[in-house]
């Protein structure tokens, strides 16, 4: 046992120790790839090494069409406008704030629904109640790659006759009942971005089985050119288009998934071992159904009454110890500039999302952890728990 930080002890780590720090591909299959570019002097519009991350993407993600896009927020106003969303959509607050931007950034309104009790998920039935004439569409998040209720989320969607888009942002990978996520919906997006545990530096890609919905995607990410002739549009589009060196990236990465995958999965069961000895700290698992998970992000919902500290307060004296935990996500969108404004009230429709965004915590995982720093996490969570009252007086 050891003082906290924040009472004037050591910190347990020198460096500071960040939650998304970037997963690496092996040097040389990335040089292999970018020796390509060099040799062929192909650096966008796409070029060879898109084309073949395309194609290893839709085998990898089982889906019939996947366009490589440049980043995931681009990737949701293209699957948005394609899948005619005006008006007003319906999504989770408990997202990252891309997904309500990429809406409002196309003066559609963003209606913030609840997550169930206990789920960090949308709930269908807040769905339910949000309905209206004026529901265009409707987005479910797989908030930390945990499968939304996609049969109850697509029952919905059909009996209103709208569409689902799913932010899959954080599910690259993932399988729920068997069935890969970028099935679920109409259109599914991810995300390549750094911190993502797949990543092509910045990227992201639309998937879907439909091709008429694959083809307008395409024609609106490349400016609405026709095929590969740049004098015939057909379309009204903007640059949304990843570049080769992203897709070198994607692909030396894509070499290395399942490593990283099964190490992720190492980290998880280590600290699912050590915070099941933590009194108020619940590590949030994947359900059951989950056939496939990539294991990415590590979460605890933290129990105030039972760990001593509130959230806040355990975040500010993890910071003194050099471990940079985040608040992921907090607050809610909702509670976020310009929706707070547009919509004062929302909170009181939405308790659920306010409660678990005062209470989750993230922590580090990745090709960068291993066991001897889980481990002294774990020691420096009981140290700041066994030390409540004082850490409390010192900051209150
Ligand atoms: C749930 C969610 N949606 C969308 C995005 C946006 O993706 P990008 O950063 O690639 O634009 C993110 C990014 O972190 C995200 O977490």
């Amino acid at each position: 046992m050891k003082t906290p930080a924040i009472l004037g002890g050591e910190s347990a780590f020198r460096e500071p120790l960040h939650v998304g720090k970037p997963n690496l591909p092996e040097k040389k299959t990335l040089c292999n790839y970018l020796d390509r570019i060099f040799n062929s002097r192909w650096l966008t519009n796409n070029g060879p090494l898109v084309i073949e991350f395309r194609e290893k993407l839709e085998e990898f993600l089982q889906v019939k069409y996947c366009i490589p896009i440049c980043n995931g927020t681009i990737a949701l106003e293209l699957a948005e406008r394609a899948l005619c969303f005006e008006d007003e959509v319906i999504l989770p607050s408990f997202t990252f704030v891309a997904t309500p931007h990429s809406l409002q950034w196309q003066r559609i309104r963003p209606v913030f629904a609840d997550v169930g009790n206990d789920d960090v998920n949308v709930d269908p039935a807040s769905i339910k109640t949000l309905l209206s004439s004026r529901t265009k569409g409707i987005i479910g998040v797989h908030v930390y790659g945990y499968p939304c209720d996609y049969s109850k989320i697509n029952k919905i969607a059909s009996e209103s006759n709208v569409k689902v888009l799913y932010d899959a942002a954080h599910a690259f990978g993932c399988e729920v009942d068997g069935i890969p996520y970028a099935q679920l919906g109409d259109a599914s997006i991810f995300s390549f971005h750094a911190t993502k545990f797949f990543h092509s530096f910045e990227g992201g890609a639309i998937a879907t089985n439909d091709e008429a919905l694959a083809e307008e995607v395409r024609l609106m990410s490349n400016f609405g050119f026709a095929g590969g002739v740049l004098d015939q549009v057909d379309y009204l589009g903007i640059n949304g288009k990843m570049t080769e060196i992203s897709a070198a990236m994607g692909l030396a990465m894509l070499d290395s998934v399942e490593e990283i995958r099964e190490k992720n999965r190492q980290n998880f069961e280590l600290y699912k071992e050590v915070f099941a000895e933590i009194e108020g700290a619940n590590l949030i698992e994947p359900p059951s159904s989950m056939t496939k998970q990539n294991w990415q992000y590590v979460v605890a919902r933290m129990d105030e009454n039972r760990f001593g500290l509130s959230r806040d307060m355990t975040v500010q004296a993890l910071r003194a110890e050099n471990i940079f935990a985040r608040r992921y996500f907090y607050p809610g969108c909702h509670r976020m500039h310009p929706y707070r404004e547009l919509y004062p009230s929302a909170s009181n429709i939405l308790p659920n999302t306010e409660r678990l965004s005062e209470q989750v915590i993230s922590f580090p995982t990745g090709q960068v952890i291993n066991e001897e720093v889980i481990s002294r996490i774990a020691d420096c969570l009981c140290d700041i728990s066994d030390n409540a009252d004082q850490i409390r007086h010192k900051v209150e």
